[in-house]
């Protein structure tokens, strides 16, 4: 039996690095997956793939920064499909300046990307939480998962980027340590309406870093080192499936043991 058979989920980011995956792993599990995205170009083409195995997608625009975008979304879904199971949010919006070292990192830049990903996070979750509250008087539950990462509970591992121009941006840590206790309030406040809301903090993911890096990271892990987005996507539908029906406010990490 599929794992998400007729489940109707929302992946924004779906054209992602890691989206991509997690909509064609949930469509492959019987779930009629929307792939959101700020590139609805991106997302079509995400839908191509899917629908080309026979199986179900369709790509839809939203900005995640933007209430009435997101509420469009909402309100198309449901129109479309009568009802909403799932949102998983894997978009990562970050201003041009985002990615430098400590000392070059404004006031006004640490603001704006902690307002486009911490703040788009919170208001997905808030306008499909109160969605899935509303839905049916909230008999019916609902599942949120938001992406994370290793660097919202650990300390950076400045050493392994060594050589390299890469860091660990001082405002992931921010934001991903700010989604974590995000997930524990939105659990908490959605807690009597059946409405589930988990993290799912992944590791490094492949993506053509330099060789150096990879050695450095793969020494403190149990062997695989960095991981694909197929290696995250197992944990994603346990999360969307009724096999995590009774996990809610939780921070489920997936790293080949980096961050012990
Ligand atoms: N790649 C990694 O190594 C890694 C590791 C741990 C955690 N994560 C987390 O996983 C999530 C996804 O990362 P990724 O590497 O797949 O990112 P990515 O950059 O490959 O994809 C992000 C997607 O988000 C979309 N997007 C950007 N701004 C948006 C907005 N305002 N509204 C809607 N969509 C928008 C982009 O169009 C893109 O398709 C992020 O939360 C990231 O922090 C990534």
């Amino acid at each position: 039996m599929s794992m998400l058979g007729g489940k109707v989920v929302v992946i924004v980011g779906g054209a992602g690095l890691l989206g991509r995956r997690f909509c064609m792993a949930s469509a492959a599990e019987g779930a009629r997956v929307v792939v959101a995205d700020r590139s609805l170009e991106a997302a079509e083409a995400v839908v191509r793939d899917i629908t080309a195995h026979g199986q179900h997608a369709e790509a839809a625009p939203v900005d995640i920064t933007d209430t009435a975008s997101v509420d469009a979304l909402i309100a198309g879904v449901q129109q479309r499909h009568g009802r909403i199971d799932s949102v998983v949010v894997s978009a990562y919006p970050r201003n041009p300046q985002y990615g430098r070292k400590l000392d070059q990192v404004t006031y006004a830049d640490f603001c704006e990307n902690l307002g486009l990903h911490l703040g788009g996070y919170f208001l997905v979750a808030q306008r499909f939480g109160l969605h899935f509250q509303q839905q049916a008087g909230g008999s019916t539950g609902g599942s949120i998962v938001l992406l994370g990462s290793i660097y919202g509970s650990m300390a950076p591992r400045f050493e392994v980027y060594e050589g390299t121009p890469m860091t660990m941006p001082v405002e992931y840590a921010a934001i991903k340590g700010g989604i974590v206790q995000l997930v524990r309030y939105l659990a908490q406040w959605f807690k009597p309406a059946g409405v589930r809301v988990n993290c799912l903090s992944p590791g490094g993911i492949l993506d053509k870093q330099p060789e150096s890096f990879l050695a450095a990271y793969k020494a403190h892990t149990a062997g695989t080192g960095m991981l694909s987005p197929d290696d995250i996507s197992g944990a994603l539908l346990f999360l969307l499936s009724d096999a995590g029906r009774h996990v809610t406010g939780q921070n489920l990490i997936v790293d080949d043991g980096f961050s012990l």
